[in-house]
């Protein structure tokens, strides 16, 4: 059995480019494989006290994002694995054997590093060592493919990298994850997974970009979500093409539409290639995100804090176990145990 895994960070309210780019995504996956698979799907709460936690309490953003996965329609069977990166020790420890083989300078080189750090005075070792810690989650599950959107795929060749470096100086330990070419390919698709900025579509859609209609976020009422997507920023071109390049607004409204509907991209391209009316367009992909968060929202407001702790205390049993192994391994490689 392989190991398909994910996390969802849980310091705000999330976009739906976190559900579209990692949740959704790693859900139709598991609605697929995961009778021969292990599914694992975390939240990275140590990843979470980098930076701010909204609200100032984690507990509850970390249940809420728990909920989320439920949400979208994870099928939950003996191979699903819910769990809390905190709750289990050996992430941190793995983490810290595996700092003594990463280097600065390829930490350096990471482009989430330098976004989050930019014009800040100060920055803390958390912000610099993240993508060794996430090497680590992956890691420790022998994970092969780890549905993240795109602005991860520098942190999963960092931990194919890491992998490889430990395997070839210590002896095979680890599992070496997928190329990000493998991983997409796995997902179905023919690119990485980058929904942009309502109002400045070169950019991606983030949750900390302060103006309103830039995001949608996933507690959107479906009526204000649908008004954002009809004042989405396009172009004055006025042909309808999938071009990220020079029509970027209107390619994220077309790339949106595939994976709210499961339709794939191509299919959504052909239909709406060459017309011209955008409002027609907007519309339709209006009416399919509304109705998405409809569906979501009420599934949501239906699941207990009861049934997530139940869920835990199962995923948490599970990946101590594994976790602990492959923390035993690393720790019998390098000399320690
Ligand atoms: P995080 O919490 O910032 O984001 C969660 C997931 O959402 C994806 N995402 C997007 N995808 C497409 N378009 C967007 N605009 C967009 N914005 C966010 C992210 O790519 C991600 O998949 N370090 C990770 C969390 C993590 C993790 C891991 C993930 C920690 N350990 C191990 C996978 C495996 C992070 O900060 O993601």
């Amino acid at each position: 059995m392989k190991t398909i895994l994910t996390g969802l960070r849980s310091n705000s309210m999330l976009t739906i480019g976190n559900y579209l780019g990692a949740l959704l995504p790693m859900v139709r996956l598991a609605e697929k494989h995961s009778k021969d698979n292990h599914f694992n799907l975390f939240v990275p709460d140590l990843h979470s006290i980098i930076s701010d936690v909204d609200g100032g309490d984690l507990q509850a953003n970390i249940l809420r994002n728990i909920k989320f996965y439920l949400a979208a329609g994870l099928p939950l069977n003996e191979n699903v694995h819910i769990y809390r990166q905190s709750h289990v020790p050996a992430h941190s420890e793995l983490c810290w054997i595996l700092n003594c083989t990463a280097t600065m300078g390829e930490l350096n080189r990471m482009t989430q590093y330098k976004e989050k750090g930019e014009g800040k005075a100060s920055v803390n070792v958390g912000i610099f060592d993240y993508p060794v810690l996430m090497a680590g989650d992956i890691l420790l599950y022998s994970a092969t493919y780890i549905p993240v959107g795109e602005d991860q795929f520098q942190h999963i060749e960092l931990a194919r990298n890491l992998a490889e470096r430990f395997n070839n100086r210590f002896g095979e330990t680890f599992v070496v994850p997928a190329t990000t070419r493998e991983q997409v390919e796995f997902m179905g698709m023919s690119d990485g997974i980058r929904i942009r900025d309502l109002m400045n579509p070169e950019k991606k859609m983030s949750k900390s970009t302060a103006a309103e209609n830039s995001k949608i976020m996933l507690d959107d009422a479906p009526a204000k979500a649908a008004k954002k997507i009809m004042s989405a920023t396009t172009d004055s071109i006025g042909k309808i093409k999938f071009d990220m390049w020079n029509q970027p607004g209107i390619s994220n409204l077309l790339q949106i539409e595939a994976l709210v509907t499961d339709t794939p991209l191509q299919d959504v391209i052909s239909t709406w290639t060459g017309e011209t009316r955008y409002g027609e367009l907007k519309k339709k992909v209006a009416a399919s995100v509304s109705g998405m968060l409809e569906e979501f929202q009420a599934r949501l407001a239906e699941i207990s804090d009861a049934e997530v702790y139940e869920l835990l205390e199962k995923g948490e049993k599970y990946a101590n176990e594994v976790a602990a192994k492959k923390l035993l391994d690393a720790q019998r490689a390098v000399g320690l145990r």
